[in-house]
């Protein structure tokens, strides 16, 4: 499975690209807005530092706003992969734009309904969000393993990127379910290195290694 960064934040991303597990980047207007600059001056430049898919998101509501919006950012950058909101614009652009071989990553994706119109169209890429439905009762990873079954069963070539990730359960899951993609928070990253007891382990084999220079002889 494939780990892309839910950020904008190009310290975040420089960060964590020289550890060798980042395959791409995800963006949004809300996480884009959270930056000073010229959002396609950030989006280049992650671009740039990644080398990998990077998503970025339209702000258009209408099928024309958005098809125009989606050959604008795909022109920023050839790594560009260009997010509609699903619905009815969302799908007839996406359906547009894969024309033109400009990829798509449909976003906001909630029923496995929704996934399957998505794929239909030729998107690259279809962004179901199990962190948002696990706040609302709605367990989010039932619904990755359904949109798995579906893909497979009409051998559809759309990836599944997990987005709304909020922990590491999320990331185990969806690597155990066969999801082609998770999109974590930097955070959800770092926690993925997490275990007490390899802490506990190295502070022990570096003990009895310096105890050990320390004897004579
Ligand atoms: C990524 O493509 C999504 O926009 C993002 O994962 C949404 O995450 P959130 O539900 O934490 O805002």
């Amino acid at each position: 499975m494939k780990l892309f960064v839910d950020s904008a934040n190009l310290d975040e991303i420089a960060a964590l690209v020289p550890l060798g597990i980042v395959d791409g980047v995800t963006t949004n207007p809300s996480l884009l807005s959270t930056q000073g600059d010229d959002p396609r001056e950030v989006l280049k430049r992650i671009c740039e530092l990644v080398q990998g898919p990077v998503s970025a998101e339209v702000v258009a509501t209408d099928v024309e706003g958005m098809v125009r919006e989606g050959r604008e950012l795909a022109a920023i950058d050839p790594h560009i992969v260009v997010k509609v909101p699903f619905g009815k614009p969302g799908v007839q652009a996406c359906h547009m734009l894969a024309a033109e071989e400009i990829r798509v990553n449909v976003t906001l994706v909630f029923s496995a309904a929704q996934a399957l119109l998505a794929a239909k169209v030729g998107a690259t890429f279809a962004s179901p969000f199990v962190g948002r439905l696990d706040d609302i009762a709605t367990p989010g990873m039932d619904l990755i393993g359904q949109i798995v079954e579906i893909y497979e069963a009409a051998a559809f070539s759309t990836e599944i990127l997990v987005a709304s990730v909020r922990g590491p359960m999320h990331v185990v899951e969806a690597a155990r379910l066969g999801a082609d993609i998770c999109t974590c928070p930097p955070k959800a990253i770092d926690a993925l290195f997490n275990h007490p007891l390899t802490d506990i382990g190295l502070e022990k084999f570096l003990a009895d290694w310096a105890r050990a220079q320390q004897r004579p002889g």
